[in-house]
């Protein structure tokens, strides 16, 4: 090989090597580019041992030359691997990468039942005024459920039509919440002032007022000389907070075996201040029964009924959620349908 064909391969070799190296698209493809370009199988290699047979002054000159064309194509090589790198890492990241300026994926939020929400605000009206929330057994003997609540073996509200035995003798689901004043009664002396939440059974079919599963909330108070007027001074109060500031409170007489005298309590509509209206009819909605705890439940308790005087009352919760939210069959409570269920989401 003469000197002048070694300077020509030298710059072939460099403006190939720049080429192959610039060209490759992958690491391996950069790999066989350095081969090419700088391998001893290569021409560059070839006029490397080639300069041992130059004269000096060209041997010189050829030297540096082909250290010149080394670097050069050593630092590109070095830009290309390090440009493939990055790449390389880009790709990944994008492919299994987390975009973290996408808006997020909201659950949705649940809401209270709205008969929870009507019980939570019926009970912190009572524990506002300084009852106390108590909770009786949903399966209940005869004894609390009955008997002490002065309701007699052949009262009809004992038979199999009305009630739900167990199958356990003396056993049965709770028919009202009542037979928790009985318990509370039974555990503790006067002053009483208690409220019981809680689920009812009752023989029912379904239908639009009628669940054979329901939710009621039992008061009572009893102490020395409370009387009807505590009763519907209670009841009015509760009437206000729960359905407005300008509420009346009507009571006619009724028969519960549990109270003398018994009433039923009606409040005024707010929807149409008491001049009849669709929800009311004639003013008037009926929401619970109330009365002067009987004698002898104070006595069937070991109170002494000379001493001691006492109200109760027990309200529906689901009757209380129709006229409040304009509910025109008691089933939808019971039917978990989103739809229906959602539109409490904003009440508390
Ligand atoms: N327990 C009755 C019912 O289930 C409601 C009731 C009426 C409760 C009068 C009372 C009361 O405490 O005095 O229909």
């Amino acid at each position: 090989m003469e000197p002048n064909d070694a300077r020509t391969i030298l710059d072939e070799e460099l403006t190939r090597g720049l080429e192959l190296i610039g060209g490759s698209a992958t690491l391996d493809d950069l790999e066989r580019a350095k081969v090419v370009a700088l391998g001893r199988k290569g021409r560059f290699a070839e006029v490397q041992r080639a300069l041992g047979s130059f004269e000096h002054e060209d041997k010189v000159a050829l030297g540096q030359r082909a250290n010149a064309v080394r670097t050069e194509l050593q630092r590109a090589f070095d830009e290309r691997r390090d440009e493939l790198h990055r790449a390389a890492e880009d790709a990944l990241l994008d492919a299994d990468g987390v975009d973290i300026t996408l808006p997020g994926r909201r659950p949705r939020p649940g809401s209270l039942h709205p008969l929870a929400i009507v019980e939570r605000r019926i009970i912190e009206v009572f524990t506002r005024m300084g009852y106390r929330v108590v909770e009786g057994p949903e399966i209940e003997d005869e004894w609390h459920n009955f008997e002490a609540l002065n309701i007699p073996p052949d009262h009809p509200a004992r038979t199999m039509k009305d009630s739900l035995y167990v199958g356990v003798p003396g056993l049965l689901l709770r028919t009202e919440t009542s037979a928790a004043q009985i318990r509370t009664m039974e555990s503790q002396d006067p002053p009483i002032h208690v409220v019981c939440p809680g689920r009812v059974f009752r023989q029912e079919t379904p239908d639009a007022t009628h669940l054979p599963v329901f939710h009621q909330v039992e008061c009572l108070a009893v102490d020395e000389g409370i009387s009807f007027a505590d009763l519907k001074g209670t009841l009015e109060a509760f009437a206000r907070e729960m359905f407005g500031g300008d509420r009346r409170v009507r009571l006619n007489p009724d028969y519960f075996p549990f109270v003398e005298p018994g009433a039923q309590v009606a409040v005024s509509c707010f929807i149409c201040d008491g001049v009849g209206c669709r929800t009311c009819g004639n003013g008037w909605i009926e929401l619970l029964g109330a009365g002067m705890v009987h004698p002898k439940v104070l006595e069937n308790c070991g109170y002494d009924s000379e001493r001691y005087t006492g109200f109760a009352f027990g309200l529906g919760i689901e009757r209380v959620a129709m006229v409040q939210y304009g509910v025109a069959d008691m089933r939808l409570f019971v039917e978990g349908d989103v739809r229906f269920l959602s539109q409490f989401q904003g009440a508390a």
